[in-house]
């Protein structure tokens, strides 16, 4: 199942030898559960890495900022067709600490926070941290599709609700929301005097014909309630760098942020995270392009191998991000799905139940690895299943 790009030839060994988290967790089992891609990085990004290398030890200063604060525009200009201007983005560490920041600073205290599931792990963990309730409102299916459950959103504001947090494209599902739908949900935030924490890390990888489209670029309404935050850390593989973008979209939001407590938060971000996130979005457009094609070609040799070898298994191909939501709960296996397929085919995914209540029965796979990895590992997949 060669498909002749670079990235086939990238071994299971080289990628254990990297030390990466992905790779060295499970050291027996072929890593495919944290969001992390194994093609390298980009060498317009690697350039950033070369002498001379002060700057990049140092605090941030005016002149970096502002630097990714443009090119950020600049890529949500080109890629999503939004005019924001660059005063309106500020650094942060990342797409969490944003998240954190919004938590705090934007939704009132004693509010609940509303979270459709399923949903990225995290999520579930950390409005507690900050005294806030969750209410899940879990996702329909519509064909095959995760949709908002509009009217359980709706209740969900009605019942104390304050914050929905929106994630588009969707982690875990693949979803790339419509302007329509959004356009729906902000109505409903709207009328109840809700805000919007939208999470976007994910907008470079959407597969067409679907189409990004960023949540505060739609109506002065949805700028007036949405803190958006985003990040080259995923498209570009640079997790580990520390720094995102948050995107303020109203005055009253901007004064807040400005205040000493909460641009705070922007020194959690690192120089060579600025520094690459620039690159990222200016000179490594290219890469990202190869990459979003080899990407797509995985998407569907997943589908491919799993009709042939699994086909008890749910899948869906996402319409966006690297990530594949299965369904395992045809597949009649008692314990968790996880625990079974890391256990007898060594593959290391995320149970879905990490993802709320919903995922009970669920895996989330990362297609963001070399096709013969991913070939192989639905082939042990397949054959642990064959050996119960
Ligand atoms: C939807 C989503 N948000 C946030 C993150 C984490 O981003 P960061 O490392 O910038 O906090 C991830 C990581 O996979 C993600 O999928």
């Amino acid at each position: 199942m060669s498909s002749g790009h670079e990235y086939d030839s990238i071994t299971v060994e080289q990628l254990r030898a990297s030390g990466r988290y992905k790779w060295t967790t499970y050291p027996d089992a072929i890593g495919a559960f944290i969001a992390e891609m194994d093609f390298g990085l980009a060498p317009e990004i690697a350039e950033v890495f070369t002498p001379p290398l002060d700057l990049l030890m140092g605090y941030p200063t005016p002149a970096i900022v502002d630097a990714m604060a443009e090119a950020c525009a600049r890529w949500q200009r080109d890629a999503y067709g939004w005019d924001v201007p660059a005063t309106s983005i500020r650094p942060v560490g990342d797409v969490l600490i944003a998240m954190r920041a919004a938590i705090d600073h934007f939704s009132a205290p004693g509010s609940k926070i509303i979270l459709p599931t399923p949903a990225y792990m995290p999520f579930l963990k950390i409005p507690p941290m900050h005294d806030r309730e969750i209410v899940e409102v879990p996702m329909l299916v519509e064909d095959g599709r995760y949709v908002f459950d509009m009217e359980g959103l709706d209740r969900a504001f009605a019942d104390g609700g304050g914050m929905l947090i929106l994630c588009n494209p969707h982690n875990p599902t693949g979803r790339v929301h419509t302007r329509e739908e959004l356009l729906a949900v902000s109505e409903i935030v709207e009328r109840h005097g809700g805000r919007v924490f939208s999470d976007e890390i994910h907008a470079p990888l959407v597969f067409a014909p679907h189409r990004h489209v960023p949540y505060a670029s739609i109506s002065a309404v949805t700028a007036a309630h949405t803190v958006t935050a985003t990040s080259a850390s995923k498209a570009w593989n640079l997790p580990g760098l520390k720094a995102a973008q948050v995107i303020l979209t109203n005055e009253a939001d901007a004064a807040v942020w400005a205040t000493p407590v909460v641009t705070r938060n922007e020194l959690l971000a690192s120089n060579p995270g600025i520094i690459a996130n620039t690159a990222a979005y200016d000179r490594a457009r290219d890469w990202l392009a190869d990459t979003h094609a080899y990407l797509e070609r995985n998407r569907a040799l997943l589908k491919r191998l799993l009709d042939e070898l699994i086909p008890g298994i749910g899948y869906e191909p996402g319409e966006g991000t690297y990530i594949a939501w299965l369904d395992a709960r045809p597949l009649g296996i008692e314990e968790s799905p996880a625990d079974f397929f890391r256990e007898h085919a060594g593959v290391a995914l995320t149970d879905g139940t990490a993802c709320g209540a919903v995922g009970e029965g669920f895996l989330r796979f990362i297609l963001a690895t070399p096709a013969p990895i991913i070939e192989q590992a639905v082939r042990r997949m397949a054959d642990a299943l064959a050996r119960r």
